[in-house]
């Protein structure tokens, strides 16, 4: 009797020290805007696993996705005021910091295919524009990828005519609103997680954005033609507060670090193969029919498109020759 007292005690002590010890743990409130079942919910999620494992749970990370915590448009201000510590914004959402060279990731065609694009975000340029962030009070971790961007509307769009007129969903890009003006559509900024319903009531006409955004905000439901277009790109900037960072202890920052790497080269393996299943999911349903574009055709929307790379004064054409070759130029 005497000895299951013992033990009892020894049991509750370990608990009341368990519990202590989860209360003591720095919490990470990781907030973003995307459903969890897509690249950048489910990188969040494998962040926060390994950052628990391997900083063995002296760090908390509380994902909240779908914009539960903070919607699109406060998220920046969220994360300087130290609402929340971990963001994972798309590029063209820095712009509005007063850095609009992260607008340029919006420019249509200016990418080839992901050699491109990871020889920006992996290089030096991707560098230089996270350390613009750090005057701001934020730290660049990490670039992740969604995909390539699709067109969608409750018509078939084949050719720059068929977008005349068309009120078209953007997320706040100024490049982006030139780029739909080149199409003859009319660009309208709607918060991420309204743009369901917008399409729904017919605020707007139709959208553009990758597959696996398209299809887990049920898209599909209220577009009856998406076009695969693979004009632009949408990606992400795993940022930080910097402040709340720089007071982490050395030992725990590394741990951050080796998870926040992991969690990028997870979050960017699993992005191509995510919006391949996502189309697979919007052809199985049967609600939505896909437009694949010929070669003329896609050289027609290209041409249209491009136009706006010209009539752009955001990003300084010394920044865009630097960006497109580097020392050759
Ligand atoms: C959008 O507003 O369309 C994107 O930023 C959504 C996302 O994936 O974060």
């Amino acid at each position: 009797m005497k000895l299951y007292k013992f033990l009892s005690g020894l049991f509750i002590a370990g608990l009341i020290l368990n519990a202590q010890a989860k209360d003591q743990a720095i919490v990470i409130k990781f907030s973003h805007i995307a459903a969890p079942d897509t690249p950048k919910g489910k990188a969040a999620e494998h962040f926060k696993k390994l950052a628990e494992q391997y900083t063995k749970n002296k760090i908390k990370v509380e994902v909240y996705p779908n914009g539960k915590l903070i919607k699109d448009k406060d998220e920046m201000d969220a994360l300087q005021k130290g609402d929340v510590q971990m963001l994972a914004p798309s590029l063209s959402k820095l712009a509005p910091l007063g850095i609009k060279e992260f607008e340029i990731f919006d420019m249509p065609y200016i990418f080839n295919d992901y050699k491109d694009l990871h020889g920006i975000t992996r290089g030096q340029v991707g560098k230089d524009l996270f350390n613009r962030l750090e005057v701001k009070g934020i730290l660049g971790l990490a670039y992740w990828d969604n995909a390539f961007k699709q067109m969608s509307a409750n018509k078939p769009l084949r050719k720059p005519d068929d977008f005349k007129n068309l009120k078209m969903r953007i997320q706040s890009s100024k490049i982006i609103d030139l780029q739909m003006q080149s199409l003859g559509a009319t660009p309208v900024v709607i918060p991420f997680i309204e743009v369901y319903k917008a399409l729904q009531t017919k605020t707007v006409d139709g959208t553009e954005n990758s597959i696996s955004n398209f299809y887990t905000q049920n898209i599909h439901e209220v577009q009856k033609f998406l076009t695969l277009t693979n004009h632009g790109y949408l990606g992400y900037a795993v940022i930080a507060n910097k402040k709340f960072w720089d007071k982490l202890p050395d030992d725990v920052k590394n741990d951050l670090t080796k998870a926040m790497t992991e969690a990028t080269d997870f979050a960017n393996d699993i992005a191509k193969k995510e919006n391949d299943d996502a189309l697979a999911k919007v052809k199985a349903s049967g609600k939505t029919e896909i437009i694949e574009l010929t070669a003329e055709e896609k050289a027609a929307l290209k041409k249209a498109m491009i136009t706006s790379h010209d009539k752009q004064d955001i990003i300084p054409k010394a920044f865009l020759r630097w960006w497109l070759c580097g020392d050759k130029c």
